[in-house]
């Protein structure tokens, strides 16, 4: 029988990155960055498609029996869109160095991944957390376990946890934009002078150096926590959903001044900023953590997404956690969602082999996963502070502010099949 040959794609926002499966077992995968040697290459991973292709025995793009993409434009173009009606006529100045290369270019993902690959035949769409979740489970070595992906944004989630169990998954719960853990991190590495969705790791290093002295105003003006791990973010002091950069004027009013300016001299307070938000940033983790184990009563946790990419985070989720074993996909960021949805498809051939799994169980097992619905998440105390009167409950698009939500949850592979019919009817 000939090889089924899979090739999975994240590109076009940070991080582009390509992966080849043959018949479900994982055959080459690469970052763009490194053919081009430009940090966090966003750009369509053309060479790092065809290395995958080379590391093949070098197939054809003809050869490939499916291409998926690691999300799904339609969606998050709609958040884009709602975003800015929302706070409209604010965030013009953002819609208009995003939009043309949305209508040019994003919305015309087809076209451009067909040209880009020489490329005729199925694409595939997953949605953001669904090909994190798959890129934190599939390659794990267990049979069963909690799934937790946290990070920026990818639609509409921005965290979501679920089951895994022998070749399927399901998303059970999800946070939603603009309440973002990973965007709150960016925000404070922006502000301490470190390009987002890149110096993160340097907050962190950072952190060690400074005193936890900010803590509590970051608990009392900028994110609400609550006991299950949920929040909301204060947008009195953000500017993504408006502007052009993370924090505005009132959030350097907290912290004593204006940014740090990139490449200047480091001082005290970026030292303590940092490590007040990687105290939040580790509380809301394990606080989360719990709620995960709580609520599947799973023994082991896989983590994905860009904020499982912060280790000392993950250090106190395995020692203080609940959890017994802990499994971190190493690409955590958006370059393994070329894994991830690489993987959806292969169906029972996409776990990876094992000692410890049963041939049988490879062969046979394809179990899909029902839990009870849960209810949204509560909007009661936490941190030990009332919920802000003054803060917003719901966002203008509806919704309750910060919650973990079920409306989205659903069986993963059931979701990307259900993404084929969708592409029938030329919808994504
Ligand atoms: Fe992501």
């Amino acid at each position: 029988m000939a090889p089924h040959y899979i090739l999975g794609v994240s590109a076009f926002y940070h991080d582009s990155a390509a992966c080849l499966l043959r018949d479900g077992e994982i055959v080459a995968a690469a970052q763009e960055e490194r053919f081009t040697r430009k940090k966090g290459d966003a750009s369509f991973p053309l060479q790092a498609a065809r290395y995958c292709l080379q590391a093949a025995g070098g197939i054809a793009a003809s050869d490939l029996a499916f291409v998926g993409f690691y999300d799904k434009p339609l969606l998050k173009f709609e958040r884009i869109l709602e975003t800015y009606l929302g706070v409209a006529p604010r965030g013009f100045a953002q819609f208009r160095m995003a939009g043309p290369l949305w209508m040019k270019e994003k919305l015309f993902l087809d076209r451009e991944i067909r040209r880009a690959l020489g490329y005729d035949g199925e694409l595939l769409y997953a949605e953001h957390h669904e090909s994190h979740a798959a890129s934190a489970f599939f390659p794990s070595p267990f049979e069963e376990a909690a799934i937790l992906t946290v990070d920026g944004v990818g639609e509409w989630a921005t965290a979501a946890y679920g089951v895994g169990r022998g070749n399927d998954f399901e998303l059970l719960q999800e946070l939603h934009w603009p309440d973002s853990l990973g965007l709150l991190y960016s925000a404070f590495t922006y502000f301490t002078g470190f390009k987002v969705n890149s110096g993160e790791y340097k907050v962190m290093g950072l952190a060690p150096y400074g005193e936890p002295k900010y803590v509590d105003v970051i608990y009392r003006e900028i994110v609400h926590v609550r006991e299950d791990g949920s929040f909301t973010l204060n947008q009195k002091y953000f500017e993504y959903l408006t502007g052009l950069t993370m924090t505005n004027g009132a959030f350097a009013e907290l912290f004593g001044g204006p940014p740090r300016m990139p490449e200047s001299k480091l001082t005290q307070r970026e030292m303590d900023i940092a490590k007040s938000i990687q105290v939040v940033c580790e509380d809301i983790m394990l606080r989360m953590a719990r709620t995960v184990h709580r609520e599947t009563g799973m023994d082991n946790l896989c983590l994905a997404g860009g904020v499982a990419l912060n280790c000392v985070a993950n250090g106190r989720i395995l020692r203080e956690g609940p959890f017994k074993r802990l499994w971190i996909q190493p690409a955590a960021g958006d370059a393994g969602g070329a894994l991830g949805v690489a993987q959806l498809p292969a169906g029972t051939r996409c776990r990876a082999p094992t000692s410890a799994r049963s041939s049988r169980r490879r062969k046979l097992r394809h179990t899909s996963i029902r839990l009870a619905p849960r209810t949204s998440g509560s909007m009661g105390t936490a941190c030990g502070s009332a919920w802000p009167s003054c803060w917003p409950r719901r966002r203008w698009w509806g919704g309750l502010t910060g919650a973990w939500s079920s409306g989205r949850g659903r069986s993963g592979r059931a979701a990307f099949w259900a993404t084929r019919a969708a592409r029938a009817c030329r919808l994504r």
